[in-house]
């Protein structure tokens, strides 16, 4: 996304009635190949999702814009105002590579790397929030609604509440909510339950997440906590499982244009047209079980069961969270393991893995989603995974198997997947067999019940139901549904003078 020329100087401060409030904003600060800065769009899910919801409505956006200092001034992105919170070299080392992504995000994801407890971080964590908190204060209208995004920011809404009473607050966490076994490792596990209390609604990707969190409420707060409801001083917190989703018209109608197809035709030459491409896309982080799908795939080309010149894997593994000991080693040890395997099994111009870390825009990652006849969706644990279901929106010929793991929030919508359990390894080199030979009709049938619930769970309906249970009056909901689809003019809605009568939990299983 080409962003530039920034503005001069800081914009005047306006106020929005929707805020949203997430660590990044939908862009990015990257460096170019010439050294110069450049504009891109925000890595990860999250940006994925909100970015095409929250377009041409006039909405905030509260964030941080990737580098450390003072924070840029910018324009607004497709309509959308972008307010940045600057975050210092400390901050960034002790808030969000510390205790966001080496204390938080391990333990979230079933602690698969060991999560790290220190002081420093957690001071971090507390000081960042605040200055979240101040900044949305700042831009949020009187009464309007604040939506508050992910395990970075779980203390805003209590922050929140305490500056400004008059707003209606919403937290939704798109990564996993652990058991409380694994929570009460947690150091200070009471302020971050209370932090996350400060929203009306608090949102989950699944209904399982709910049910830990109010476990956790009972136990750690003694408040009185159902999988629905919990009351807090003089107010209730509603609770529910809302699973996020993609655009799945606009992936479908970017796949269906002809110099994409094109461009997958390309592509398939490009590869030496073997029979079968199998691809995955990833964050490269150790959640995603990039290393035990590699070493399934090259158990199966030493077995004979997949042969090279019949069958090509591209494994796209973009950086992420390059400054992390974890992900600095998980990176080293992928790429070992790729060199390793194109060492044993390629030949000359027939590597038996084509590697790519770089970003790619929509149109290439659409023409590569149409090219593969395998989609391999193997996380050990994730919250959702939108790259499964812009898989399954892009192909639009109705071809294409998706392999996805038990343990990916995707699999609890889309179980006519090829599911498979990432941790067994005979079990995932069985799977990726039965997907490479399932019958046309076979992939055709799951193919199609797949697309059919995408269509219908979209991001808008995503939207829709978490706004319509944060505002029971109404209002917003008919917003949503008007013409154009988008938030146009959300959130002019007045706090309810008494707390929802019946919490919403919209999910479609576990
Ligand atoms: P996470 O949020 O953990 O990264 P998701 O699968 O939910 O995982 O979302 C990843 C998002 O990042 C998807 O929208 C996907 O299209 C995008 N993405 C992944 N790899 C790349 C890449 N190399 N270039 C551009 N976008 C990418
Ligand atoms: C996941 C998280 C998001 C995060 C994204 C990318 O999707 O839920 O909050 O933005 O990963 O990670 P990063 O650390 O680059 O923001």
């Amino acid at each position: 996304m080409a962003v530039s020329p920034l503005l001069i100087g800081m914009p005047e401060m306006r106020q929005s009635s929707l805020v949203v409030v997430a660590n990044r904003l939908p862009i990015d600060d990257s460096v170019a190949p010439d050294g110069a800065c450049e504009w891109r769009r925000s890595p990860g899910g999250l940006v994925g999702a909100l970015h095409p919801l929250l377009r041409h409505t006039p909405a905030t956006w509260v964030g941080w814009a990737g580098g450390a200092g003072s924070a840029p001034a910018l324009p607004d992105v497709d309509g959308v105002r972008m307010h940045t919170v600057a975050l210092s070299r400390d901050d960034l080392r002790d808030h969000y590579e510390g205790f966001s992504n080496a204390t938080l995000w391990p333990l979230y994801h079933d602690a698969v790397e060991q999560p790290q407890h220190h002081r420093r971080w957690w001071e971090a964590y507390q000081r960042v929030n605040q200055r979240f908190a101040e900044a949305t204060a700042e831009v949020a209208e009187q009464g309007g609604i604040v939506w508050v995004q992910d395990y970075h920011l779980q203390l805003v809404p209590g922050l929140l509440r305490a500056l400004r009473p008059d707003l209606r607050i919403g937290f939704f966490l798109h990564v996993p909510f652990p058991p409380p076994e694994l929570f009460m490792q947690l150091p200070r596990r009471a302020e971050l339950l209370r932090g996350m209390l400060g929203a009306d609604l608090v949102g989950f990707q699944r209904a399982q997440a709910a049910h830990n969190f109010a476990q956790l409420v009972t136990k750690v707060l003694e408040l009185p906590a159902t999988d629905r409801r919990i009351g807090i001083d003089d107010r209730v917190v509603r609770i529910g499982a809302f699973p996020v989703s993609i655009d799945t018209a606009e992936m479908a109608a970017l796949a269906a244009r002809p110099e994409v197809a094109a461009r997958a035709r390309r592509l398939r030459r490009d590869l030496g047209d073997p029979r079968q491409v199998i691809l995955s896309v990833d964050r490269m982080d150790y959640t995603k079980g990039i290393e035990q799908r590699l070493k399934a795939y090259s158990e199966l080309l030493a077995s004979g069961d997949v042969k090279v010149r019949d069958t090509v894997l591209v494994q796209v593994a973009m950086p992420s969270r390059e400054r992390v000991g974890q992900y600095q080693i998980l990176r080293e040890r992928i790429e070992r393991e790729v060199g390793r395997i194109n060492g044993e099994f390629g030949r000359v111009g027939e590597p038996a893995i084509h590697y790519l870390t770089q970003p790619f825009d929509r149109a290439e990652l659409a023409a590569l989603y149409r090219v593969a006849d395998v989609m391999a969706v193997t996380p050990l644990r994730d919250g959702m995974n939108l790259v499964a279901k812009e898989y399954v929106a892009a192909r639009v010929d109705g071809a294409g198997a998706l392999l996805l793991s038990e343990f990916a929030g995707t699999a609890a919508e889309l179980p006519e997947a090829y599911l498979v359990n990432p941790h067994d390894l005979e079990g995932l080199k069985q799977g990726l067999c039965a997907a490479l030979r399932a019958s046309p009709t076979d992939v055709g049938q799951r193919m199609r019940a797949m697309r059919a619930y995408l269509h219908q769970h979209d991001i808008r309906a995503w939207a829709r139901s978490y706004l319509s249970a944060l505002d029971e009056a109404g209002a917003l909901i008919n917003r949503l549904a008007s013409t154009d689809g988008t938030l146009d003019g959300a959130a002019r809605v007045p706090a309810p003078a008494t707390p929802a009568a019946s919490p919403a939990t919209h999910h479609a299983g576990g």
